[in-house]
């Protein structure tokens, strides 16, 4: 009796994606044990900073450091600082190793761990759920609000939920909206852009820019509340968020290097 012709190769993928994932295990491991016994009496075990040493894990400057900066900053310590070198200590694999764990402690590439569905998201974001008539994601999408492309790829899965979820706690107060009333009586309703003492500028939905003088204005309502609407807790299934949460990880993960670091906030 011969033996179909898949049953080998079938076999052999199986082994290499176990074996990945085995190798991945392990680094995690390894780059625990070192994290423990060489950061974590002044970082702390989850990152977070303790009395000898800043937040490492959610400070918004550190985790938009690249792998390589991470490693130059354990390789050379920092100078004029309690922050020690561990040139002698630790190998260049070893910081390696160190590094990416504390990018798993930075929430870093956990999206892929949530159960969601990236097409259903997709579908979720330009269609049902109506993200797109405010956001963009991969290049397509309104102006409203911000462009979501690299979001996933540096706020954890917990991050976004919340974005979704309770959205007042990301509330920025300087993007409020505001419809103006200008001297010949058209009103222009968008979101302000810059503001000084004397001139205002408004994105209106349709993307353009408005500048206006104030002096010659009619009237601003301002509207502090924020755009981003508050009940998708109760439109959305739990599972449509963890499909939309698939989604905004795999456009970061597409997002060329460059584009990613101009859209860092
Ligand atoms: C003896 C205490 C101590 C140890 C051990 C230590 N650090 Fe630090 N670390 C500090 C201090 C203090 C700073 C802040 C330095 C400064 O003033 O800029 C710092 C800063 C940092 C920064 C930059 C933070 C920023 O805001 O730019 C990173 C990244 C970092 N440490 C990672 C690590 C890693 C990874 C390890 C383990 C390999 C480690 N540290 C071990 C004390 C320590
Ligand atoms: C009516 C416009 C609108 C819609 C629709 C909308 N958002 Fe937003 N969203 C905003 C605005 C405006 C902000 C910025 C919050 C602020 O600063 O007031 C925001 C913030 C966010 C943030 C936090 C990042 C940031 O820029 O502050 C995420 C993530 C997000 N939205 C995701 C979504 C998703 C996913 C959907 C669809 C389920 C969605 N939004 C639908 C307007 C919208």
């Amino acid at each position: 009796m011969s033996r179909p012709a898949w049953t080998v190769p079938l076999a052999m993928t199986c082994v290499a994606a176990l074996t990945a994932t085995l190798l991945k295990a392990q680094d995690t491991q390894a780059g625990q044990t070192l994290y423990q016994s060489n950061c974590a009496g002044c970082h702390g075990l989850d990152g977070r900073g303790g009395e000898h040493a800043p937040d490492i894990a959610t400070s918004a400057k550190v985790r938009q450091l690249t792998a390589e900066d991470l490693i130059r900053i354990i390789r050379n310590g920092i100078s004029g600082s309690a922050m020690p070198s561990f040139a002698t200590r630790l190998s260049q694999d070893q910081n390696a190793v160190i590094a990416r764990y504390l990018r798993r402690l930075q929430g870093f590439g956990q999206i892929p761990a949530v159960a969601g569905d990236p097409e259903r998201g997709r579908d979720l974001f330009f269609g049902k759920a109506g993200c797109s008539e405010c956001h963009m994601a991969a290049g397509a999408g309104g102006f409203l609000a911000h462009d979501l492309s690299s979001y996933g790829g540096t706020h954890s899965p917990q991050e976004i939920r919340e974005a979704i979820l309770d959205p007042s706690r990301t509330a920025d107060p300087r993007r409020s909206m505001a419809t103006v009333t200008a001297g010949d009586g058209r009103e222009y309703t968008g979101v302000i852009r810059n503001e000084d003492n004397w001139s205002l500028q408004v994105q209106g939905t349709d993307g353009a820019f408005y500048l206006f003088q104030k002096p010659e204005l009619v009237k601003i309502a301002r509207d502090t509340s924020t755009l981003m609407p508050a009940d998708y807790g109760s439109k959305l299934s739990p599972r449509e968020i963890d499909d939309l949460i698939r989604f905004l990880g795999g456009v970061a993960e597409n997002q060329p290097k460059s584009a990613t670091e101009n859209s860092k906030r």
